[in-house]
C-alpha cells in the first residue's frame, strides 16, 4: 500500500489590491522594500516573481492561500479585487498546480468571497491526506450571526473529518488561531470546541492558519498550531510543508533580500523552521 503523504505551499496575508501596479526587475523591488509596512503595490511584482519559483522549483501538490488575500474586499472596489487576485494567482501560478482558498476577515462579506472562491467550509483529501478549511470570519461584530454559523459549521466539519481521516495525516486550514482561544480579534468563535476536537482525536492534526503577520508556533497537548508569517511585510515569507504519516516538516521560504542586483528577479530562500513528529 501506498503510503500517504503530500507537500503543499501556504501563502497567507497577501493584501492584494488592485492594480495598474507596475512590474519591477530586481534592483527597483529592493530599492522599494524598505519603503513601508505592508507591500501592498508590490504585490503585482513579488507574487508572480514567489509564484514562478514555486511553480518551478518547489511543485507542490497544491497551493492554499490562508486569508487576507486583498486587502479590502468590503468597499466599491471589493468585488474586483478579489477577482483580480483569482485571476492574477491563477494565470501566474504553474499549470496544473491545484489552488485552495481560506475566507480572511479582509476579504470582504462571505457571500461575495463565496461568489468568487466558493464555499468557505469545506473538506478535501490529496494523496490520502485529508484536509478541512474552516472560516473564522470576522474581527468585529458586524456578522456576528454569519460568524457564529460559520463557527458551528466548522466544528461539525472538524468532526466529519476525523471521522473520515482515521489515522490518516490530516491538517487544518483557518486564517484566525485557533489555539489560543478567546483572544478578541484574533481567535475562532468556536475554538473552546475545536480545541476538545483535536485534543480527542487519535492522533495529532496540526492547525495552519495566518492572520498575526509575524507568525507564531504553539504545541499544546500534542496539537501543533502554526501560524505563518504573512507574504506582505518583512521578510516577506512563504511556506512549503511535508505532511506524512510520520510527520509535518515545514520550511520558510523568505525573500532573500540581499541578493545580487546583477539578477532580474527575486529569489526566496528556504529553511527549516519546524519539524513535528507524531
Ligand atoms: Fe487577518
Amino acid at each position: 500500500m501506498q503510503h500517504a503523504s503530500c507537500r503543499f505551499v501556504q501563502i497567507t496575508d497577501i493584501h492584494y489590491a488592485t492594480p495598474p501596479h507596475p512590474r519591477l526587475d530586481w534592483p527597483a523591488l529592493k530599492q522599494r522594500l524598505p519603503e513601508q509596512v505592508r507591500a501592498v503595490p508590490l504585490a503585482d511584482t513579488m507574487l508572480p516573481m514567489a509564484l514562478e519559483q514555486i511553480s518551478t522549483q518547489i511543485k507542490p501538490d497544491f497551493i492554499i492561500y490562508t486569508g487576507d488575500q486583498v486587502d479590502s474586499g468590503w468597499d466599491d472596489a471589493g468585488l474586483a479585487n478579489l477577482e483580480a487576485f483569482r485571476d492574477f494567482t491563477s494565470a501566474q501560478a504553474a499549470s496544473g498546480i491545484p489552488i485552495y482558498s481560506v475566507y480572511g476577515n479582509h476579504d470582504g462579506p462571505r457571500e461575495r468571497f463565496s461568489g468568487v472562491f466558493g464555499e468557505t467550509v469545506y473538506r478535501f483529501i490529496v494523496n490520502g491526506c485529508h484536509f478541512a478549511v474552516l472560516d473564522s470570519g470576522l474581527m468585529t461584530e458586524e456578522q456576528e450571526e454569519g460568524d457564529q454559523e460559520a463557527a458551528r459549521r466548522g466544528n461539525e466539519l472538524l468532526s466529519e473529518l476525523f471521522a473520515a481521516a482515521g489515522d490518516a495525516p490530516a491538517a487544518v486550514f483557518i486564517h484566525f488561531y485557533i489555539y489560543p482561544a478567546g483572544v478578541p480579534g484574533y481567535s475562532f468563535r468556536g475554538s473552546a470546541e475545536a480545541i476538545e476536537l483535536l485534543e480527542a482525536h487519535s492522533r495529532p492534526v496540526a492547525v495552519i492558519n495566518g492572520h498575526h503577520h509575524s507568525g507564531r508556533v504553539s504545541v499544546v497537548h500534542g496539537v501543533p498550531y502554526y501560524t505563518a508569517r504573512s507574504f506582505t511585510e518583512a521578510p516577506w515569507a512563504f511556506c512549503l510543508h511535508e505532511l506524512s504519516e510520520t510527520g509535518l516538516v515545514i520550511t520558510e521560504f523568505t525573500l532573500d533580500a540581499h541578493a545580487e542586483e546583477l539578477r532580474e528577479v527575486g529569489q526566496w530562500r528556504g529553511s527549516e523552521v519546524c519539524r513535528f513528529e507524531f
